[in-house]
């Protein structure tokens, strides 16, 4: 099987689960802290790995006990990490986040993720044999988005852009990018001088804005298509983006046609809202689609009337 490359953050998750979200100047109490992996890049990766997938993380992490744990974390997830190199001169990066009332706030102080450059990044993609498709997000230089566009377009790579956080894109990365899957909020922010409906169209079959829990929408050319998501109680849905992109990067590697992959993809990041941590839930998100390759064979095999 090809290899998924995901080239992004790594970084330590600090998160407080309180009551209620602080207004600017007042002090509340929180109930929890606890300190687990994260980052959209090792998030993703992990997401991918879990489903199966050969994957590769490109990042970096700083020479502390973050980095070693960020590291170990990988490797236990079966993520390959020869591209996973620490910088000494300045601290892993963290993500601070506040659950409260429902939903979360996060503040990221990306540290060594800003060392993931353009030349770092072009010595990896140059020696990894047989690649898939490679997954980027914006928690790095975006100097090293666009390398990364342009080499993957020169190599015929597919690369699915998570623009997150949202900032502005060149047209140069809108063109080479092949899937780009914003969410609501950033795709207003990147195409500010459009409707949604417009930037949909403009970008069809490629162009995949996420809307949580109601699915995923897209242009396949000639109509507007919701590829709808799963009702479940959520408990963090910190990294379902993530888990997403991970999970659709597996289904489109493996050449399922986009809407089954959206489905997919929407599947696991549902099931990934439903327990604690930006990778908690994902772990379940294999036994779910080994659950229902067996229920698909056996209704073909019923069908076929070869059970
Ligand atoms: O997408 C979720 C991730 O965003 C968190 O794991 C946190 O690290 C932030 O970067």
């Amino acid at each position: 099987m090809s290899q998924i490359v995901v080239v992004g953050s790594c970084s330590m998750d600090l998160v407080v689960t309180s009551n209620k979200r602080p207004n600017a100047g007042e002090t509340v109490l929180g109930e929890s802290f606890k300190t687990v992996p994260g980052g959209k890049g090792a998030n993703q990766a992990v997401a991918s790995a879990r489903l199966g997938a050969d994957v590769y993380m490109v990042g970096r992490v700083g020479d502390d006990a973050y980095g070693q744990d960020i590291v170990n974390n990988l490797q236990a997830q079966g993520v390959r990490t020869t591209y996973m190199k620490s910088v000494t001169e300045m601290e892993s990066g963290t993500a601070h986040i506040i659950l409260a009332e429902g939903d979360n706030s996060i503040v990221v102080v990306k540290g060594a993720n800003n060392e993931v450059t353009p030349d770092y990044v072009k010595e990896a993609l140059s020696t990894i044999d047989d690649i898939g498709m490679v997954l980027i997000q914006q928690e790095i230089p975006e100097e090293t988005v666009e390398a990364v566009c342009a080499i993957c377009s020169e190599n015929e790579i597919p690369v699915i852009l998570n623009p997150a956080p949202a900032r502005k894109v060149t047209q140069q990365i809108l063109d080479q990018a092949a899937y780009i899957t914003p969410n609501e909020h950033e795709a207003a922010l990147m195409f500010d001088r459009l409707t949604i409906e417009e930037a949909l169209r403009q970008y069809p079959n490629k162009l995949l804005i996420t809307e949580g829990k109601n699915g995923v929408r897209y242009f396949d050319g000639s109509k507007e298509i919701l590829v709808p998501g799963y009702p479940v109680k959520a408990v963090d849905t910190t990294g379902a983006g993530d888990t997403f992109n991970g999970a659709l990067a597996v289904a489109l590697t493996e050449g399922k046609p986009l809407y089954d992959a959206l489905a997919f993809a929407n599947f696991a990041a549902s099931i990934s809202v439903t327990k604690f941590g930006a990778q908690g839930a994902c772990r379940q998100e294999k036994n779910w689609r080994e659950r229902n390759e067996k229920k698909r064979h056996l209704k073909q095999s019923h069908r076929q009337g070869t059970r």
